[in-house]
């Protein structure tokens, strides 16, 4: 199903939208009993000789149980877009519904649109809005100090409408900590949704065979009683027919498996290993607001983002000498083991070669500090020939470190959020915007330029602008 698993909180509202699919199901059902009984009105005026008439009849119930499958099989396509898992992988990064991040609390913010369209307008496009002088545009943008907002200008208004109804709707999670230990217990009935269609989906075939069971049986009494001999009839396993549908099906499956498996090869979505020294991001980047840069200072400056090493940790660790946040946000580990924040930290004193009780580093006889490099385990690696830079995306592209690697500051562990597939990567260089007019280095794509000056477009894509050329990524 589409609710993100790390989220509890989104079983309600798959649950109303599964109530949603059943009443279009519902509906169209209805439609095909009409269509039904309009047939059987065909047969009764139009005269239709009375040997045929049979096989119309199991044409049209195969027709009917063939359309009733493909529908299960398809209820979460014709479902409601979930407002939920839009907001989650659009606008969480920089949104919150409640509480205000990179960009306002999203809760009840249509209430204050000028109009229902210009919502619409704003989201699929707000830079184009702040340059046409809108006004109301242009006081937003001012009132967060021009941080420009991503464009989405694929969204539909009607998954414009289900985001906006889910951030109203939107309550705060209880005690969020007391929570956190136990969160497993909430776990298995987020499953029963899809565990509902399997069924539905499974009894209705159940009831195809059977009905197509009966039907032969009554068709074989038919041909009895007026003495047509009957075919011999041959079981299922050895009907050529049977046989060649299964090795099909076989072959179709193993090779989407097969490719499958090739193209997820070396990636590693959601990798968390466990690392030398249990170092929360949600301590120093969440609770105590560390810029990223701080540490990562190259993600502004070079391809690499870097790794601090143990001395940047220093330059606060020879003050802070315990961890006192135990009681407001006690340290696990995803495996549920409680961690001594203290100790770790003590940890990091050997590790950098520090005495807490001299104050000073321990030093060999020619007055080197006998540290020992932390050998972090590496999480995000993208093969050796493609060619990643951060200064590129992060200082000219104005990219957000959350939209790459998810909502850091809230993970004790990282873990890999984004799959790093070469799909993601031009997906995002199809959609997202590169700042255009104030950049030199655009300078020679006088067309766009113009095309922007005559209002012809909006906006020029990092795609139109060389971000699908193979060899801007691969050596
Ligand atoms: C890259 C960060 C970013 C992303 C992603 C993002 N926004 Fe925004 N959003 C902002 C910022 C920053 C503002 C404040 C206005 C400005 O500076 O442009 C804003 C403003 C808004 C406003 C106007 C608020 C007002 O006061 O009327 C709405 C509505 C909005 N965002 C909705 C969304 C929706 C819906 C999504 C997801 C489809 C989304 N945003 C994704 C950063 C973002
Ligand atoms: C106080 C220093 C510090 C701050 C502040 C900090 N980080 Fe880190 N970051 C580290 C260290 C140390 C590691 C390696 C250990 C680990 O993976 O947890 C790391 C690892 C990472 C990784 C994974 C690297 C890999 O192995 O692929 C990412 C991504 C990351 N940080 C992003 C961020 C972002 C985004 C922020 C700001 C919200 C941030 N960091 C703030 C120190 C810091
Ligand atoms: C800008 C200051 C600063 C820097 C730099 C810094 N820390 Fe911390 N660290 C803190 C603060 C503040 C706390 C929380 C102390 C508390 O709550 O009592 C903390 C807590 C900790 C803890 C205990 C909680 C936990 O996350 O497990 C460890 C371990 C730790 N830091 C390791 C590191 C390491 C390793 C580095 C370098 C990669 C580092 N720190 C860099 C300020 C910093
Ligand atoms: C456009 C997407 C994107 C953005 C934005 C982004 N990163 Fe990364 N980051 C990546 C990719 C891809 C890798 C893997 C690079 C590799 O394996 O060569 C990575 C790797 C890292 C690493 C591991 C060490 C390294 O340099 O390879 C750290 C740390 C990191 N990023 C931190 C950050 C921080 C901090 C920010 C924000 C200031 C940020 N990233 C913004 C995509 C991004
Ligand atoms: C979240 C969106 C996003 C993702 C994901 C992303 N990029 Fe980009 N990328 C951008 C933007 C925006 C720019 C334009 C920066 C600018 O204004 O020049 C860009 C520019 C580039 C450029 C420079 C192109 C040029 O015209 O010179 C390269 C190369 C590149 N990206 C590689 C990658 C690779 C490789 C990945 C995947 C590992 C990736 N990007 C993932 C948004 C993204
Ligand atoms: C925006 C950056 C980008 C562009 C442009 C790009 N690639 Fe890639 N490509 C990647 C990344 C990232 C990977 C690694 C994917 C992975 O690890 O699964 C990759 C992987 C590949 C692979 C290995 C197979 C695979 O899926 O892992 C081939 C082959 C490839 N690219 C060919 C091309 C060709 C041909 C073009 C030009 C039409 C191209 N690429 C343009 C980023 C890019």
């Amino acid at each position: 199903m589409f609710y993100n698993k790390k989220c509890p909180e989104s079983r309600a509202s798959t649950e109303k939208h599964f109530l949603q699919n059943v009443y279009n199901f519902c509906r169209l059902c209805r439609s095909f009993a009409l269509l039904l009984y309009k047939g059987k009105l065909i047969f009764k005026y139009i005269p239709v000789p009375e040997s045929i008439k049979p096989m119309f009849r199991i044409c049209f119930r195969s027709l009917f149980a063939f359309f009733v499958v493909l529908l299960l099989s398809n209820v979460p396509a014709i479902a409601a877009p979930d407002g939920k898992a839009l907001f989650m992988s659009n606008c969480a990064s920089c949104h919150n519904p409640l509480k205000e991040s990179t960009g306002p609390a999203l809760q009840n913010i249509d209430k204050t649109f000028p109009s229902k369209e210009w919502g619409y307008k704003w989201i699929r496009n707000s830079a184009a809005l702040i340059a046409a002088g809108d006004k109301t545009a242009v006081d937003i943008y001012n009132k967060y100090n021009k941080t420009a907002m991503t464009a989405f200008p694929s969204l539909s208004d009607e998954e414009i409408d289900a985001i906006l109804a889910y951030v109203n709707e939107y309550k705060a999670p209880v005690t969020a900590t007391a929570d956190a230990g136990k969160s497993g217990g909430g776990q298995p009935a987020t499953d029963s949704n899809g565990w509902l269609y399997t069924v539905i989906t499974l009894s209705l075939l159940m009831l195809v065979i059977i009905l197509w069971r009966a039907n032969q049986g009554l068709k074989r009494a038919a041909n009895d009683k007026d003495d047509v001999p009957n075919e011999k009839e041959i079981p299922l396993y050895r009907s050529k027919l049977v046989i060649a549908v299964t090795a099909i099906l076989i072959f179709i499956l193993s090779g989407y498996w097969l490719v499958n498996g090739a193209v997820n090869e070396g990636r590693q979505q959601n990798y968390q290993p466990l690392q030398p020294l249990y170092y929360s991001h949600k301590v120093h980047a969440g609770i105590n607001q560390i810029n990223c840069l701080y540490c990562h200072a190259g993600a502004e400056k070079s391809r690499q983002a870097m790794i601090p090493s143990s001395n940047v940790c220093m330059n606060c660790h020879k003050q802070i000498k315990e961890y006192t946040g135990a009681e407001e946000h006690p340290l696990k580990t995803a495996e549920g083991k409680t961690i001594n924040g203290t100790e770790q930290i003590q940890l990091l004193y050997k590790y950098a070669g520090w005495d807490p009780v001299k104050k000073d580093y321990n030093r060999d006889a020619k007055g080197n500090i006998l540290a020992t490099p932390i050998q972090w385990v590496k999480i995000h690696n993208l093969p050796d020939h493609v060619y990643f830079n951060h200064a590129q995306h992060v200082k000219v592209g104005q990219v957000q470190c959350q939209q790459c690697h998810g909502n850091i500051e809230e993970m004790d562990e990282v873990y890999q959020f984004s799959p790093l597939s070469m799909g993601w990567c031009i997906n995002c260089h199809r959609q997202t915007q590169v700042q255009f007019t104030s950049n030199n280095y655009y300078s020679i794509f006088t067309k766009y330029h113009e095309e922007l000056k005559s209002g012809k477009r909006t906006g020029v894509t990092e795609a139109e602008v060389g971000g699908m050329e193979c060899q801007k990524c691969h050596y």
